[in-house]
């Protein structure tokens, strides 16, 4: 008895690299890392052996929980078990709810239920309100705001931008110009680049105006990594993409997978993907976000098939293949671990004292991704067929054992992480 509550000892990602290390846990914070001869006495050891390492919990700063309003797409605990088997221990849910969530009731409905039912830690964001100042009052418990195409073209926009620049928050855009868009059967044609330049630039004309602190998310062309990269020199830009836009082409339009690899921004030509690929390798953007975007399989195969498909439980380990196989360097993980963590201003994702004990153990095994196995309600994938050489084996939030082996945690341990700023 006695000593902290768990040692955890094998290969870790410290630092920026892989060490042989003893990373102890108390009271949900990691309160040590040190040689393992130096592990400090605990209540458990978990020896990792050598075909496992250890990786700080993934923070996806996009993803869609639907609930509420749209469970039969997935719900705060299956979305939350998505994330768990994906090593992902914080999420941050979009607003696009039934209602949509864009009242201080609404944030606060979305949390409890969120409270009661996530595996994972998790922040909310603000939906477009065309009075935003209602969302003032209830601040601190919202990141940042969401802006769609649609309401980037409102004409409350601006004063969303105002807000945001006030509460010292982020304005999440999704930049596609829909006055660009055009009739076509191909969707990467039916919604061009263009439109997502044309929508970056007034996006950043708001956030010139207004001095708020825009986040261009979802990238997917080489103009507008182009053009934010230069903005940003001037303004608060951050950016993030997709590890879809980073791995697939528009050619899946042309295939059997075309209504399941529907998205918006659509998947692009080999050029764009090529620039968002490299924007990973380079950490030129700020982070990776899954976009997880869960539908049912049978309005995914409907004559008009929603937009989006399920991220979570696969992005950590296709970075994972890219790194294993030599194409992207190991940094690539901070992209969905510290650097999210530090735009959120949360003290997640490192390994490192003082962190929270949100622990990651990666097992080297392969196996061939099939959508009939995920445990999001959402089973089928763009990457179905494509063969990972890591699995999760174990996720802990904050020191708790939130998945294990295939088996999920009954209890509900998510809590709300931030009000940012
Ligand atoms: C998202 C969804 O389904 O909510 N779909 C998508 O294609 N990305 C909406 C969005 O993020 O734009
Ligand atoms: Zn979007
Ligand atoms: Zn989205």
């Amino acid at each position: 008895m006695g000593g902290v509550d768990l040692v955890v000892v094998g290969r870790a990602l410290v630092g920026g690299s892989l060490v042989e290390a003893a990373v102890a846990v108390e009271n949900g914070r990691i309160v040590g890392v040190t040689s393992p001869a130096l592990a400090p006495p605990a209540e458990e050891v978990v020896e990792l052996g050598a075909k496992r390492l250890l990786l700080p919990g993934m923070v996806d700063l996009h993803v869609h929980m639907r609930e509420p309003g749209l469970e039969h797409k997935e719900d705060w605990r299956t979305g939350s078990m998505a994330a768990a088997r994906g090593g992902v221990t914080c999420v941050f849910d979009m607003p696009n709810n039934r209602p949509p969530t864009n009242t201080c009731e609404r944030v606060r409905e979305k949390i409890s239920r969120a409270r009661s039912k996530s595996l994972v830690d998790f922040g909310v964001y603000a939906g477009y309100n065309p009075q935003p100042a209602e969302l003032e009052r209830c601040s601190s418990e919202f990141f940042g705001f969401k802006l769609y195409p649609d309401d980037l073209y409102s004409s409350g926009a601006e004063e969303v931008f105002r807000l945001a620049a006030k509460l010292r928050k982020p304005v999440l855009v999704h930049a596609e110009d829909p006055s660009r868009f055009r009739p076509s059967p191909l969707h990467s044609e039916a919604r061009p680049p263009e439109a997502e330049l044309s929508a970056a630039r007034r996006a950043v004309e708001l956030a010139a105006l207004t001095g708020a602190w825009l986040h261009l998310t979802h990238v997917s062309t080489a103009a507008v990594l182009r053009e934010a990269s230069a903005a940003r020199v001037a303004l608060d830009i951050t950016l993030d993409a997709t590890p879809h836009h980073a791995l697939l082409n528009e050619s899946l339009y042309r295939g059997p997978l075309a209504s399941i690899a529907r998205v918006n921004p659509p998947l692009r030509g080999e050029e764009d993907r090529e620039a968002v690929y490299e924007s990973l390798r380079k950490g030129v953007v700020d982070a990776v976000v899954t976009d997880h975007a869960p539908h049912q399989l049978e309005e995914k195969l409907s004559q008009d098939p929603p937009p989006g498909f399920p991220g979570l439980e696969l992005a950590l380990h296709l970075l994972l293949r890219e790194v294993l196989e030599g194409r992207m360097p190991l940094s690539v993980l901070e992209l969905y671990s510290s650097r999210p963590a530090a735009l959120a201003g949360l003290r997640k994702g490192r390994i490192a004292p003082g962190f929270d004990a949100d622990l990651v153990v990666v097992e080297m095994r392969e196996w061939v991704v099939k959508g009939s196995e995920l445990v999001s309600k959402a089973k089928y994938t763009p990457f179905e067929g494509v063969k990972l050489r890591t699995a999760t084996a174990a996720t802990y939030v904050r020191g708790l054992l939130v998945y294990h082996e295939g088996v999920f945690a009954e209890k509900a341990v998510g809590m709300l992480v931030s009000g940012g700023g």
